[in-house]
């Protein structure tokens, strides 16, 4: 059971490693552009990224960055899915938010 476990704890490592070597922030701003811009730019006009840089924005670290992303996706219909997701959120993090 133990050697089990830990083969599936393994793969999933694996699985994630794999994940973080296929993020595409470019993929994510086109993504981005395409879905979630028009909404932004309408509530805070020029591009739509004062959202992002604006002194009071929520988002604080790369963790919640990702939620929010997902969120977005689930709340708009824009149907993301996880690796969507992971190369928005890269993009957003890259572009403006530059966590530390
Ligand atoms: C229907 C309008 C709408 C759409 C579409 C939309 N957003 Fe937003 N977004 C908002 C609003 C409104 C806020 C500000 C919410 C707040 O202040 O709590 C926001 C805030 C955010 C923030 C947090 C900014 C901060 O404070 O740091 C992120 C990140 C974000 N949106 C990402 C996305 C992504 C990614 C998509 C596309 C999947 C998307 N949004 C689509 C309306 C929208």
């Amino acid at each position: 059971m133990a050697r089990l476990l830990t083969a599936a704890l393994l793969a999933a490592l694996a699985a994630s490693a794999f994940a973080a070597d296929k993020i595409d922030a470019k993929a994510g701003k086109t993504l981005h552009d395409k879905q979630c811009v028009n909404c932004h730019v309408q509530r805070w006009g020029g591009d739509g990224s004062a959202v992002y840089t604006r002194a009071d924005r929520k988002i604080k670290d790369a963790t919640s960055l990702r939620q929010r992303v997902a969120m977005c996706s689930a709340q708009t219909g824009a149907k993301f899915f996880p690796e969507d997701e992971a190369n928005v959120a890269a993009w957003l993090a890259q572009q403006y938010y530059k966590f530390k």
